[in-house]
């Protein structure tokens, strides 16, 4: 019985060298991977083996008999690719490439810089050396950037990456020294002297604004923080969002896949969003939020649209499960043909929306001209243009969607065109590497950074190999320096007792986890002192061995 991937796929290749009959594509090194919203696999020649399920680290490949009503469309989506690229080889692609070893054996200390998906996916392959050891740093007490503060909590599945970010943890050699702000408790000279080589794996972590008049008033935010506050990151749980303008509407600029989450989120059922590992003030405010409508607004047409196909398909589920509404508002432009998105757009387009179900309007070919307000009471309204036409959409609360971008890096060179380190194949310099966000800029799939950490971890081993100065400092120094400087430091056993604190919490309630949001209460977790270990009870014969009798 064939297999089918489904929504939550990020392309990081996992199943593709464990496929035996070489039936999942596109692969590593062939056209299309780099920009590849999801893999494929060609059901004529899968034999069900279920390896690629084994190897898939968020679950996102199931037995066709398996598939949830929602989740049907993959089959034909993972068809589609096949009629447009037949692959006919079928060589296995799972011969195990011999692994690249350094030309001199000796000690070397990687610093990583940033514990999100690059970080991470970087430790990995650094650590596939055993005479490699890393530290991976982040300014918070939490690793996993994204995945824990950007990836939607209605994506569970998603979120199950965290089990192969735990295996990478669990490598000799790995270390933690979480809530350590490179830039500020560190410097890159502190680290230049204790490490042979320093990645960084910082992220994009400001957004881009649309520089019209308005956009400063309250209740005109983005949604890089609207993610971080129903998320829980630390530094947005003060957010003030607006949920109450009696319009019933927000409104969404920009066209991505955040967008669309923070659409989704902004429409979905509260009793959803209770059994997710949303944080709680968020949760309480969208409990009591008088959104009903989001209008999502795309500068140019469905053609053009920056979401992808898994996501679109995961709302049309939503609307067939009847809990919500997508309205696709084109201004009468009709919408090409040419694809699965365009085909479900224009289904969509068709449909009469329901009375009393919330509902997402997917408007094209607009753009958002002024917001109007005042600095007391806030945002009332964003004057939009279409064709020449404008009008005024009542609202209380705008987000601006429009991508993520890079902030200097301390020490580090910039290109404020990009938001992003210049860098040849993740080489800013030899012994200074970049990798994810900070690299290519915010764009693609938490598997995406996979094959870009593994490029920059090739520059550094060459540079390795062709000899780079050995740090002056020794480990035991560098921890005392940490010591002296971010006491709290958080380490991996700190980072589990928090980590199984908050499932702890959350499992009482039916949630995944329930956030700790407040950074001096994560360390007071974090830092907590283990509960000792109980003393096992032998049975009397044990005893008398082990008391050596
Ligand atoms: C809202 C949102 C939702 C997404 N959802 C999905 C999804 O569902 N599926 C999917 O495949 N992809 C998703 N993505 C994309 C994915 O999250 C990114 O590709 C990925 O997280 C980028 O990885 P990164 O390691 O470069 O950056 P990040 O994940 O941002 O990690 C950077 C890390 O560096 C740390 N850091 C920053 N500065 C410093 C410093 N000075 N010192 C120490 N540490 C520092 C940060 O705290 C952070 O932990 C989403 C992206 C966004 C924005
Ligand atoms: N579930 C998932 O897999 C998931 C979820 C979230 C994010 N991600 C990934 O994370 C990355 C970042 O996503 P993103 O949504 O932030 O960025 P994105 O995909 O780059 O989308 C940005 C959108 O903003 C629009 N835009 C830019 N400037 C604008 C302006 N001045 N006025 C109006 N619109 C403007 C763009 O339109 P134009 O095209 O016209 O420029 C585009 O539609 C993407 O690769 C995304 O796929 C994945
Ligand atoms: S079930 Fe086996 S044959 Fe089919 S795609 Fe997965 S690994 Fe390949
Ligand atoms: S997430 Fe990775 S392993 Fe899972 S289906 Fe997608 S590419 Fe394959």
């Amino acid at each position: 019985m064939a297999y089918v991937v489904t929504q939550s796929c990020c392309a990081d290749a996992s199943c593709v060298v464990a496929c035996p009959v070489n039936c999942i594509h596109p692969a590593p090194g062939e056209p299309g991977f780099a920009t590849a919203e999801m893999l494929f696999v060609d059901a004529t020649a899968c034999v069900g083996c279920g390896a690629c399920a084994t190897a898939c680290p968020v679950d996102a490949i199931k037995p066709a008999s398996t598939l949830t009503r929602e989740e049907q469309p993959f089959v034909a989506i993972n068809a589609d690719y096949y009629d447009c690229f037949p692959h006919h080889d079928r060589t296995p692609l799972s011969v195990v490439v011999a692994q690249r070893r350094l030309v001199e054996r000796r000690v070397r200390r990687v610093a990583v810089v940033g514990a999100g998906p690059a970080g991470l996916y970087a430790a990995d392959e650094l650590l596939k050396h055993p005479e490699v050891e890393v530290d991976v740093y982040d300014r918070l007490p939490t690793p996993y950037g994204l995945v824990r503060a950007g990836v939607a909590p209605d994506h569970p599945h998603t979120k199950r990456v965290e089990k192969l970010f735990r295996a990478v943890e669990d490598q000799p050699g790995f270390r933690y020294l979480l809530g350590v702000e490179v830039g500020t408790d560190l410097d890159l000279a502190d680290l230049r002297q204790h490490y042979d080589a320093v990645v960084y794996a910082v992220g994009a972590s400001s957004d881009r604004s649309l520089g019209i008049d308005g956009e400063q008033l309250p209740g005109s935010l983005s949604a890089t923080d609207v993610v971080g506050w129903y998320n829980g990151h630390p530094g947005q749980q003060d957010l003030e969002v607006p949920l109450d303008h009696p319009s019933g509407r927000a409104v969404v600029v920009g066209n991505g896949n955040v967008a669309l989450d923070v659409a989704r989120i902004l429409t979905r059922d509260p009793a959803v969003l209770e059994r997710t590992d949303m944080a709680a003030l968020p949760w309480a405010a969208l409990s009591r939020s008088g959104v009903r409508e989001v209008v999502v607004l795309g500068r140019r047409g469905p053609a053009e649209a920056a979401f992808t196909l898994p996501e679109l398909v995961g709302l049309v589920g939503l609307v067939d499960d009847g809990v919500l509404d997508v309205v696709v508002d084109t201004g009468g432009a009709a919408i090409p043909a040419g694809g699965r998105k365009l085909q479900i757009l224009a289904d969509l387009a068709s449909r009469a929306p329901r009375a009393g179900v919330a509902r997402i309007v997917l408007r094209f070919h607009t753009r958002p001209i002024e917001i109007e307000g005042d600095h007391e009471t806030g945002v009332r309204g964003v004057v939009v243009e279409r064709d020449g036409v404008r009008e005024t959409l009542e609202t209380g609360l705008v987000l601006r969607a429009i991508g993520y971008r890079g902030r200097p890096v301390a020490d580090l060179p910039f290109d404020e065109a990009t938001g992003t380190v210049p860098h040849e194949a993740g080489r800013v310099r030899p012994g200074l590497y970049v990798a994810g966000w900070v690299k290519r800029g915010p764009s693609g799939f938490i598997g995406t950074n996979k094959t870009c950490a593994e490029q920059t971890v090739s520059s550094l081993l060459d540079d390795l190999d062709a000899g780079l100065p050995a740090p002056s400092g020794t480990r035991a120094e560098l921890d005392a320096l940490v010591a002296a400087r971010c006491p709290d430091a958080v380490d991996l056993a700190a980072w589990r007792r928090l980590d199984a604190e908050e499932r702890r919490r959350g499992a009482t309630r039916s949630r995944p986890r329930a956030k700790i949001v407040d950074v001096a209460e994560m360390l007071r977790v974090a830092h907590a002192a283990p509960a000792p270990a109980r003393r096992r009870r032998y049975p009397s014969k044990v005893r008398e061995v082990l008391a050596g009798r």
